[in-house]
């Protein structure tokens, strides 16, 4: 469903992608793994068209994907982003009004969101800045559903977070699996990235090192060592 081929990218006249190939197939969760600084979310910055491909191509669906971050997330593709993204000045409620009214109707509401994750529900007049971090977490979800995607990008969606609420996602996360949600996920949690992928690819200085399935690099103690640091 999403191809890059050849990838060439990074910031300015600094190179840090170099011939990034990486296939992501519809239904199935490919998680992208690789050490600090590896280039795994400038990886998902090129795709989401905040970075300029330098050179190679980046497909979805088949077609060209759309140049402009606001035409890809139109095109059916939401990114959680490092950072979470939301509106700190504003309420739990505004920020998923804004997400919902964004693209149209679709299978997800404010209200199937606040039944995936109630801990939202309870917080709907809170700001922003108030929640934790597993509630900006979880509203970063929520906010990315909305969009009725049909690619779901997450970048390190467990970082900073306590093992309860890294659970809490996990299973949040393994339920859209399940519903058949087709998602791209890079995580430093090996275990977590690997329980809920079924294709998974080890990314090492701006290349594709090593791909194969979720249970082979379980298996792989070599390569865990080698690239990932396990
Ligand atoms: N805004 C930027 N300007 C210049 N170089 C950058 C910028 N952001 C990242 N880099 C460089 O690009 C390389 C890859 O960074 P990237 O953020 O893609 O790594 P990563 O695999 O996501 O690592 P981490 O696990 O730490 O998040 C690093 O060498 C980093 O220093
Ligand atoms: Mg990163």
């Amino acid at each position: 469903m999403l191809e890059l081929n050849a990838v060439n990218s990074g910031y300015g006249e600094t190179q840090v992608l170099y011939g990034m190939n990486v296939t992501a197939q519809s239904g199935r969760v490919l998680a992208i793994l690789g050490r600090n600084g590896a280039g795994k979310s400038t990886t998902l910055k090129t795709i989401m068209g905040l970075l300029p491909t330098k050179s190679g191509t980046i497909t979805f669906d088949g077609a060209p994907i759309a140049k402009r971050p606001f035409d890809i997330a139109k095109s059916g593709i939401a990114y959680v982003p490092e950072t979470r993204d939301i509106f700190p000045s504003l309420s739990v409620r505004e920020n998923l009004e804004i997400a919902s009214k964004r693209f149209g109707d679709g299978a997800w509401t404010i209200e199937r969101v606040i039944d995936l994750f109630p801990r939202l529900g309870e917080r709907l007049d809170n700001g922003g800045m108030q929640l934790s971090g597993g509630e900006q977490q979880m509203l970063a979800i929520a906010r990315a559903l909305l969009m009725n995607p049909r690619l779901l990008v997450l970048d390190e969606p467990t970082e900073g977070l306590a093992p309860i609420i890294v659970k809490l996602i996990h299973d949040k996360l393994q339920d859209l699996r399940r519903e058949g949600l087709s998602m791209v996920l890079v995580e430093q949690n090996f275990g977590f990235a690997t329980s809920l992928a079924d294709d998974v690819v080890v990314v090492g200085k701006g290349q594709v090192v090593w791909s194969g399935s979720a249970d082979e690099i379980r298996a792989d103690h070599e390569t865990q060592h080698k690239w990932l640091g396990v």
